[in-house]
C-alpha cells in the first residue's frame, strides 16, 4: 500500500484565523471537553463551555477562567458547536437543547462519528457537519499542547454547507494541536468503525482479556499473583514503548533470542485462524449495527448488562491485586 498518497495536514496548511473570528461552544466540560476548551483558548479562540443547569462542572469550568452557559443559550450566540458529552447522551440534549436554534450559519463539530453514522440524530441539511477527532484521551491533548506538541487528528466532513468545512476543521484542529502532530482525512463512517473496532478487538477487547487470563493460568499452576501480574502486566507497558518507538521489527531486535523465538512461534498459536474469524465477526456486527442495537438497547436499560459485566471483571483476583500495588 503506497501511504505517500495520504494527505497529512500540518500547521502550515491550516488557517488559526479562520476560528479565531468564530466563536466555538463546547458542549461538555469532561475528558475531551476540558482539554478541547482549554487549547482553544490559549489559542486565542473565543470560547464559550456550554453546560446543563445546576451542572457540577460550573465552578471548575470558572476556576479554569472560561465563560460557562446553558447549553442552549450557548447554541444561540455560537458559531461552531463542538458536541463533547458521552456518545449515548448525544441525541436528547441534541434534540431538546440544540436542535431548535440551529440556523444555517452553524457548524456542528464532533469528536465521534457515532451520532452521525448511526443515524441518532438527523440534523437539518443547512448547517456543517464536520468531525475533529483526536487520537487520544483528553489528559493527552491537553498535556501534548502544553508542551507545544499535539495529538493527531483524524478529519471528517459529511455535510459542507458553506463550503468551506474542510478549512474550518483544519483551523480548529490547529487551535487545539492536532496539524502540530499531523491531521489526516477520513470519513464518519471510517472513523466509527475502525474506532469501535479498535477498541472492542484490540484496546479494551483483547489485550485486557489476554492479559488477565495469562494471569488466570499462572496463578492456577500455582505461581504467586504478584509474579504472574508483574509478568503479564506490569511489564506490557515496558514492551509497548519498544515497539511504540520504531514498530515490531525493533522490538525484536531488542529482545533475547529466546523471547524472540519464543514469541514469534506462540503468539501465531494464540492468535491463529479462529481468532480471525472472531475478529472478522466483531466486525461485522459493527458494519450491520449489531453491536450498535445492542448497545443502545443496554444504555436505554440502564446499563444492566454493562453493570453485571464490571461486577464480574472489577471483583476478580486480578483487580485486587493490582489495587494492592498500585
Ligand atoms: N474519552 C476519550 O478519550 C475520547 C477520545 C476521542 C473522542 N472522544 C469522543 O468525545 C466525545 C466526548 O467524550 P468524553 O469521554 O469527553 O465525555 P465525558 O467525559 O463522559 O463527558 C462528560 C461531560 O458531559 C456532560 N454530560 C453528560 N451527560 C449530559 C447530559 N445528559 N446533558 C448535558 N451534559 C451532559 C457532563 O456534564 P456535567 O459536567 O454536568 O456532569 C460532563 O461535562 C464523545 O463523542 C467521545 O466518543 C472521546
Amino acid at each position: 500500500m503506497d501511504m505517500k498518497n495520504q494527505k497529512i495536514y500540518y500547521n502550515e496548511d491550516a488557517d488559526l484565523n479562520l476560528v479565531k473570528s468564530k466563536t466555538v461552544l463546547v458542549v461538555g466540560y469532561g475528558n475531551q471537553g476540558r482539554a478541547q476548551s482549554k487549547n482553544l483558548f490559549d489559542s486565542g479562540v473565543n470560547v464559550l463551555v456550554g453546560l446543563r443547569e445546576n451542572s457540577d462542572s460550573i465552578k471548575k469550568v470558572k476556576q479554569d477562567g472560561l465563560n460557562p452557559i446553558e447549553i442552549s443559550l450557548g447554541v444561540k450566540k455560537a458559531d461552531i458547536i463542538s458536541i463533547l458529552i458521552p456518545d449515548q447522551t448525544i441525541n436528547k440534549v441534541f434534540c431538546e437543547k440544540i436542535a431548535p436554534f440551529l440556523n444555517p450559519d452553524h457548524t456542528l463539530l464532533f469528536s465521534h462519528g457515532y451520532n452521525i453514522y448511526y443515524k441518532k440524530i438527523i440534523p437539518p441539511l443547512n448547517v456543517n457537519i464536520i468531525m475533529v477527532a483526536p487520537s487520544g484521551a483528553g489528559l493527552i491533548v491537553r498535556k501534548a499542547f502544553k508542551k507545544n506538541s499535539g495529538v493527531p487528528n483524524l478529519i471528517a466532513i459529511h455535510q459542507d454547507y458553506s463550503r468551506n468545512s474542510l478549512k474550518l476543521a483544519l483551523s480548529y484542529s490547529k487551535a487545539i494541536g492536532g496539524t502540530r502532530a499531523g491531521s489526516f482525512l477520513s470519513t464518519f463512517k471510517e472513523e466509527t468503525e475502525s474506532d469501535l473496532f479498535g477498541e472492542q478487538a484490540v484496546l479494551c477487547g483483547g489485550i485486557p482479556a489476554l492479559i488477565k487470563m495469562a494471569f488466570d493460568v499462572m496463578v492456577e499452576s500455582g505461581f504467586q499473583p504478584i509474579v504472574a501480574w508483574y509478568v503479564c502486566f506490569y511489564e506490557v507497558k515496558l514492551i509497548v514503548d519498544v515497539f511504540h518507538r520504531n514498530g515490531f521489527k525493533y522490538m525484536y531486535n531488542s529482545i533475547s533470542e529466546t523471547a524472540e523465538y519464543g514469541g514469534l512461534k506462540q503468539g501465531d498459536s494464540i492468535i491463529n485462524e479462529d481468532v480471525r474469524h472472531k475478529l472478522q465477526t466483531i466486525l461485522k456486527d459493527i458494519q450491520t449495527k449489531k453491536f450498535f442495537n445492542e448497545f443502545e438497547k443496554d444504555a436505554n436499560n440502564n446499563f444492566v448488562k454493562l453493570n453485571e459485566m464490571r461486577k464480574i471483571k472489577f471483583e476478580s483476583l486480578f483487580e485486587k491485586v493490582t489495587q494492592s500495588l498500585k
